[in-house]
This record gives C-alpha cells, sequence and structure tokens, in this order.
C-alpha cells in the first residue's frame, strides 16, 4: 500500500525513480510523484494516475541529479489529486519527505502548527510530518529534526526524506511500514520492497520499527529514534529479476496463476520426502513439540489468506485432530480474545506486512501465545515477529489479486497439518497416502491449466451477467468464498460465496433467470448433498457452472457449463478447484475491460487498518 524510492550514487537518481515506481506500482497507483535535489535546489514533480503520466512531466532539469526520492500513492487522507501527492515539502521547500502508513495524530499536530503560523496545501496527513519536520529544522540539524518530528507522531510510517542544504543523504526510517536499504557499489536504494531493489543488487537491510538510516554514497549509519546506533546485518535477498516481469505473459495475474505448478513445487521443495515418508519444515523445527502439544489452533489473516486459513481449519481437525479456529485479523484482535499457553496464533501473509494480521499476531503474542507465522515475504515484519514459521517460497506476488499465494498457503498448512498428524495418530500409511497425493499437485494444476481457453469461452457468455453465487461444500467451501473474491475485485462483478447448503436459508432470495451459480461439486463425500443444490438453482433458472472431477458425466449433464479437475485426496482438493475459478475470474475481468493488475481502489499489502 503506497511505495516509497530513494536513490543515492552516481547515477542518475530520476530514472532510477522512475523504474523503481514501475516495480512498485502495485502497492497504489492514485498519483506518483519524485523530488531530487538539483543546484542546491529540491525540483518536483507529480502526476495523478499512473506512473507514465509521470514519467511524460519528467523533464531535463532532472538529468543530472544523483539523489532523490519517490512514491506511488494509495490514497487514504484526501483524494487521488497533484497537491495531495507525494513528496510533500516542509515550509522552507528545503526538506521533501514521502511517506507510507498513517499518521493518526495528524489533525491535532496540524493544527499546532497553523498556530504557529504553518501554511498547508494539501489534505493530507503526511503534509504534516514534513512541516513538522521543518518546524524542527534549524539549517543544520536534519537528522536531529526527523527524529524530534518523529517523537510527536502517533501512526505508522516508512519514510524517507531529503533535504537542499544536505545533498549528500536521504534520512530513512520506519515504525509499522517496510522500508529496506539495497546496497550497490557506491549508491544506495531505500525501498519500501526489494522489487524496487532487486535490478541493482541483491544486497539489503531490512529496518525494523523505531530505527532510522542516515544513507550517504558512502555508507549507511543505523540508529534508534533515540540515536542509539544499531547493528544491522546484510542479508540476500532471493527474488530474481524475472520473477517481478510479465515474461510474455499480458498481466501479472495471468502469469502467476500459470506459475502454480512451480511455485506449488518450490513450495515443497525439500520438505515432503515420498522416499523417506517424511515431512521436514526447517522453520518450525525447534517448536515441533510445543506444537504437537498445543491444545488449540488460531489462524488469523485477511482476505485471500482468511480463506486459506479456513481450509487450513479444515486440514488441522481432520488430520492434527486440533481444535482450530480461523479469525479475521481485524476482528480478533480487538474483541479481546481468550488465548492461553496452550493456543497457538498463526499469522497467515502473503506480504507479510499486513496491518490487521500484525495486530493480531501482537495481541495474542502479549496474551502468551505461541506465535507462528506462514508467510511469503523473507523478512518481513510478520515473519520477524514470530517465533517460528513456514515460508511460502512460491516467489513474488505482483498481481494485486492473490492467486499463487493462495496455493502456496494451503500447501503450507497441508504440509503442516501433515506433520503434526504424524505425530499425533495419523498412521504412516495414511501419511504417506497423503504426501503421495500432495507430490502428485503440480502436474494436475498443469493439466486443469490447459482448460484455459474454454474457461475463456465460457466467460465470453458469462461476462455481461452482473450477479454471481459461488457455492461449495466442506473443503470446498473456502473455494467458493476465494472464487466469488476473486472475480469481484477484478471484474467488478456482485458475487457471493457461501457454503452450498445456506443459499436455502436466504440467498436462494437473489437467484433469478440467467443469474450465474458457480459449484464445487467434486466427487467427494457431499456429492449427493450438492447434487441437490444444483437441482435448487436449477428449478430457478439460474445458468449453472461446475468445477467438477474429470469423468463426472452425471453433473456434466445437469450443468449448462463444466471445468474438470483429476481426482485427488478431499483435503487437496482445494489446490485444484481453485485453478478455474482463478480463471474464470480473470477472463471475465479482461472481457469487461477491467484493469486486471491494477483493479480500481485496491492495492498489494494493505499497511493501514
Ligand atoms: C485478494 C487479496 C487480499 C489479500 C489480503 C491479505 O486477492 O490479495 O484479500 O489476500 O489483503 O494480504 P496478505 O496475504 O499480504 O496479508
Amino acid at each position: 500500500m503506497c511505495g516509497i524510492v530513494g536513490y543515492i550514487g552516481s547515477k542518475t537518481a530520476s530514472g532510477i525513480l522512475l523504474e523503481g515506481l514501475k516495480r512498485l506500482e502495485y502497492r497504489g497507483y492514485d498519483s506518483a510523484g519524485l523530488a531530487i535535489i538539483n543546484d542546491g535546489g529540491l525540483v518536483i514533480e507529480k502526476a495523478v494516475g499512473r506512473i507514465l503520466n509521470l514519467e511524460k512531466k519528467v523533464g531535463p532539469i532532472f538529468g543530472s541529479a544523483t539523489v532523490g526520492i519517490a512514491h506511488t500513492r494509495w490514497a487514504t487522507h484526501g483524494a487521488p489529486t497533484e497537491t495531495n501527492a507525494h513528496p510533500h515539502l516542509d515550509h522552507s521547500g528545503k526538506i521533501a519527505l514521502v511517506h507510507n502508513g498513517i499518521i493518526e495524530n495528524y489533525a491535532s499536530l496540524r493544527k499546532y502548527l497553523e498556530a504557529q503560523g504553518v501554511g498547508f496545501e494539501s489534505e493530507t496527513d503526511t503534509e504534516v510530518l514534513a512541516k513538522l519536520i521543518g518546524h524542527f529544522y534549524t539549517g543544520d540539524n536534519l537528522e536531529q529534526a526527523v527524529r524530534s518530528a518523529l517523537s510527536e507522531v502517533q501512526g505508522t510510517y516508512g519514510i524517507a526524506v531529503i533535504c537542499a542544504d544536505q545533498p549528500d543523504r536521504i534520512i530513512a526510517a520506519r515504525k509499522g511500514s517496510p522500508l529496506i536499504v539495497g546496497i550497490g557499489k557506491n549508491e544506495y536504494i531505500v525501498a519500501s520492497d526489494a522489487s524496487a531493489i532487486i535490478e541493482h543488487t541483491n544486497q539489503v537491510i531490512y529496518l525494523s520499527d523505531g530505527e532510522m538510516a542516515i544513507v550517504s554514497r558512502e555508507g549507511f549509519r543505523t540508529i534508534t529514534l533515540d540515536a542509539v546506533p544499531v547493528t544491522k546485518d546484510v542479508q540476500q535477498v532471493e527474488w530474481k529479476l524475472e520473477q517481478i516481469e510479465l515474461g510474455g505473459f499480458e498481466h501479472f495475474m495471468l502469469k502467476e496463476i500459470f506459475e502454480q505448478p512451480e511455485s506449488v513445487r518450490m513450495c515443497m521443495r525439500g520438505r515432503v520426502n515420498l522416499r523417506e515418508g517424511t515431512i521436514h519444515l526447517g522453520g518450525i523445527a525447534n517448536y515441533a513439540r510445543e506444537l504437537t502439544r498445543a491444545h488449540r489452533f488460531v489462524f488469523t489473516a485477511c482476505g485471500t489468506a482468511w480463506h486459506a486459513g479456513l481450509v487450513g481449519e479444515y486440514l488441522f481437525e481432520d488430520l492434527a485432530r486440533i481444535p482450530t479456529e480461523t479469525e479475521y485479523a481485524s476482528e480478533f484482535r480487538y474483541r479481546n480474545p481468550v488465548l492461553d499457553d496452550g493456543t497457538v496464533i498463526c499469522a497467515i501473509s502473503q506480504s507479510g506486512e499486513t496491518a490487521d494480521t500484525l495486530a493480531a499476531l501482537r495481541e495474542a503474542r502479549d496474551k502468551g501465545a505461541l506465535g507462528i507465522g506462514i508467510v511469503n515475504t523473507v523478512g518481513s515484519t510478520i515473519a520477524r515477529e514470530t517465533d517460528a514459521g513456514v515460508y511460502l517460497h512460491v516467489g513474488p506476488e505482483i498481481g494485486v489479486a492473490s492467486t499463487k499465494a493462495f496455493t502456496g498457503q494451503v500447501t503450507v498448512l497441508a504440509m503442516l497439518a501433515a506433520f503434526l498428524g504424524r505425530r499425533k495418530h495419523l498412521s504412516p500409511a495414511n501419511f504417506q497416502n497423503f504426501i503421495c497425493a500432495l507430490d502428485q499437485i503440480p502436474g494436475q494444476i498443469e493439466k486443469v491449466l490447459e482448460q484455459s481457453g474454454e474457461i475463456r469461452r465460457v466467460a465470453e457468455k458469462l461476462a455481461g451477467r452482473e450477479n454471481w453465487l459461488y457455492l461449495g461444500r466442506g473443503y470446498n467451501y473456502p473455494v467458493a468464498l476465494e472464487g466469488a473474491l476473486k472475480i469481484k475485485e477484478i471484474s467488478y462483478v456482485h458475487a457471493e460465496g457461501m457454503p452450498a447448503a445456506e443459499m436455502k436459508h436466504g440467498p436462494i432470495a437473489l437467484v433469478n433467470k440467467g443469474m450465474p451459480a458457480v459449484f464445487i461439486a467434486t466427487h467427494s463425500s457431499q456429492y449427493d448433498k450438492i447434487l441437490g443444490n444444483i437441482e435448487e438453482v436449477k428449478a430457478r433458472g439460474a445458468t449453472t457452472v461446475a468445477v467438477i472431477t474429470e469423468g463426472d458425466s452425471e453433473i456434466c449433464r445437469q450443468c449448462d457449463f463444466c471445468f474438470t479437475v483429476p481426482k485427488t485426496i478431499e483435503p487437496l482438493e482445494p489446490l485444484l478447484t481453485i485453478i478455474p475459478l482463478q480463471l474464470l475470474a480473470y477472463h471475465v475481468a479482461v472481457l469487461r475491460g477491467c484493469n486486471i493488475d491494477k483493479p480500481r481502489n485496491l492495492a498489494k499489502s494493505v499497511t493501514v487498518e
């Protein structure tokens, strides 16, 4: 949510900043801006909309500067206008600031500054922080002024600051919003995530909350907000450049849907060992006893990750026989949950930065629960604030609509459930069956993906429909929720997902002629029941679409359209049944002319509550 990039080195800053912004655009794309220092003064340009609009406005004057900061915005305070776009300036026009996060006490700070005669141009909380830094700045104390301003601030921030008086440095600080410093050869890049850095270097340091970096061409220092020096370990980012490029696909979402055979393989690599009949999860190895003895698991997450958590709940109860709940992170943290020593809180998050999930994790750990993470982004805040965890290793997810992260999360949950199950009462034979089935999933996903053309043809027939129902039972109930979320977030059609049986308790009133009702109707334990549900909506004129098990001619006859998945064991079905629904959402959105990778009002990585 919002992207920051800053550059200091010997190259042309504006080029690197604009490239960095394009890489970060998935984090927010309402408006963008950049500031450089040229001939002792700040030069700023801003534009509403995409980075390309900003690029067109950046003139030759930006050419010679070798230091600058830039930002792509997802609006919180104030509409997406040029005035509200970052960077924001202090009253003297010498200090420029870009900011991710929210300054919660901005209204009182603004009042205070206005009383001192400071004027404001924008409606943003960020401008208040810029003006506050200026308020403390006396001409040669930039670092001190930033620290003083931050000590007055409540809320979250990841910031980068430059000052025309001190063109040899960028000051960066974080609390609650991620910030990384990329270390090149006599050049440094400050960014809100690694995608803006890896083209230049894979050596980085991750700032922690309450830390500040003073970055120059010669090196950097890290300190706390009280000016106590901190030593940071330099870490290596494993992402490859091609992972964050389209590589011939039209959209990142489609690329990531098609990456799933490989991303699920990567997720299992070195963990599932068929020959030895074991699952090895290095990240939780030291806590295996505590996890096995836990009397309750709570999964907490948001959006797609929450849907994965729901699948995990079924897996944990089924395989590991541990009572498990899945909680919306935003609700969980504010409702004084009952937690104790034997409870394990498990935060599931692709980005590892989602504010609600992080807050829920902190709340639960404060109450004594052991905290584990199922996270994709290595080094992210949630990953660092858990006692132990399992990374997804599915590679960077750039498409705003989450796809390969979902299958990665379900794969990790399946491995974890089987691992704990085996340590409790899952027999060696049942365990072996389970991991054999898991091992086949990547190849089976490949088969499902072959139907993309057919799914597109069905999408052509249904793309005009405005209301959709997604229905599933058991393990496929969370898939129904996820299918509905996918289509609504990228196609802007109204879709509801629910347990198929719940439909009769109200939502069936919505069903009218031609309404698409998408069933996940595999040949599993509730097959007969779902057949009945299909009849119920057909009788009311719905257009029925079903995801079925290969070779099931009965449902094929009953439904208007069918997509097939290969046979697997029921607990692993979500890894296959979600694929046609991701493709259906994608093709409908393309046909409706929607912006697939930049859906309206959304942004990747929701770092505000
Ligand atoms: C949906 C989507 C969101 C995220 C949610 C959690 O496609 O991407 O619902 O799943 O914002 O994000 P993470 O997993 O980064 O915590």
